[in-house]
């Protein structure tokens, strides 16, 4: 795992925008797994506005909540239309999102692990952390090893996520379909961006704490190529961060992106 470390939310959105549009430049036909929430709503602003075609791309969406149609407003479908697909040349017939509606959930997130398989597997996938510390939907006590499924939302989460409802978390609805742990580990790279003070916690727990299922997220430092994306605030609570900035200033990779 790395940590990069930068000044405020814009520069850690604008570096993950850079890296996402070098990938897609790199492997025009790149299979990417997208997240949804406020965090994403900046980064998708300044992806959109790269030079970069997304006709080859294929994208699958972390999650979708349970009972809300394609075209309902607040489904994350609609969010990803309204942020990305809409900005961009991306073909939506190569666009995921799992489907929350669907009469047979398990079956849905059956074809939906088979569909990630048959495009070869995610080359990268985009991750925000909840302040309950998941990853998609990926609430405590979700096994490291879960795989596409329904998931019962914690009511921080749906305090978190009330103002896109409103402001009313008791109209968030109560249940999501969600990639599992295991499934997200999968992907080939990760990228994992998070900013503001209502991070830090959780981030300090996520990346510095043990691997436990009662923080989805730490389940990260499993993986081989991890890369977690913050702000100066996010990174308030890390007690590593002399080394992270070490790494960040010397290793070859980063050189294009220090200032
Ligand atoms: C949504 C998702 C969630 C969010 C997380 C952070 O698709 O996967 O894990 O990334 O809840 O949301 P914000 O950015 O709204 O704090």
């Amino acid at each position: 795992m790395e940590i990069i470390i930068r000044p405020d939310a814009g520069a850690a959105v604008e570096l993950v925008s850079r890296l996402l549009a070098m990938r897609i430049g790199n492997k025009p036909a790149c299979v990417l797994g997208l997240a949804t929430g406020r965090t994403m709503e900046q980064l998708y602003e300044h992806l959109s506005q790269q030079t970069i075609s997304w006709q080859q791309c294929r994208t699958f969406n972390l999650d979708e909540y349970i009972g809300l149609t394609a075209d309902d407003p607040q489904s994350y479908r609609q969010y990803m239309q309204q942020h990305l697909f809409s900005r961009t040349d991306i073909d939506v017939q190569n666009t995921h999102v799992p489907d929350g509606n669907a009469a047979d959930l398990k079956q849905a997130a059956l074809d939906y692990e088979q569909a990630i398989q048959a495009a070869g597997g995610i080359d990268v996938q985009l991750l925000g952390i909840g302040e309950a510390g998941h990853i998609g939907f990926n609430e405590p006590l979700s096994a490291i090893m879960s795989r596409t499924r329904d998931k019962c939302l914690t009511p921080t989460t749906r305090r978190q996520n009330a103002a896109m409802f409103g402001g009313d978390a008791e109209r968030v609805p109560r249940r999501a379909l969600t990639m599992g742990v295991g499934t997200i580990l999968d992907a080939r790279e990760i990228l994992l961006l998070a900013t503001g003070k209502a991070k830090a916690s959780i981030i300090a727990q996520a990346v510095e704490g043990p691997i436990t299922s009662m923080v989805s997220a730490s389940a990260l430092q499993l993986h081989p190529n991890c890369k977690v994306i913050v702000d100066e605030e996010a990174a308030s609570g890390l007690q590593g961060r002399e080394y992270y900035d070490f790494v960040f200033h010397n290793e070859p990779e980063w050189a294009e992106f220090r200032d």
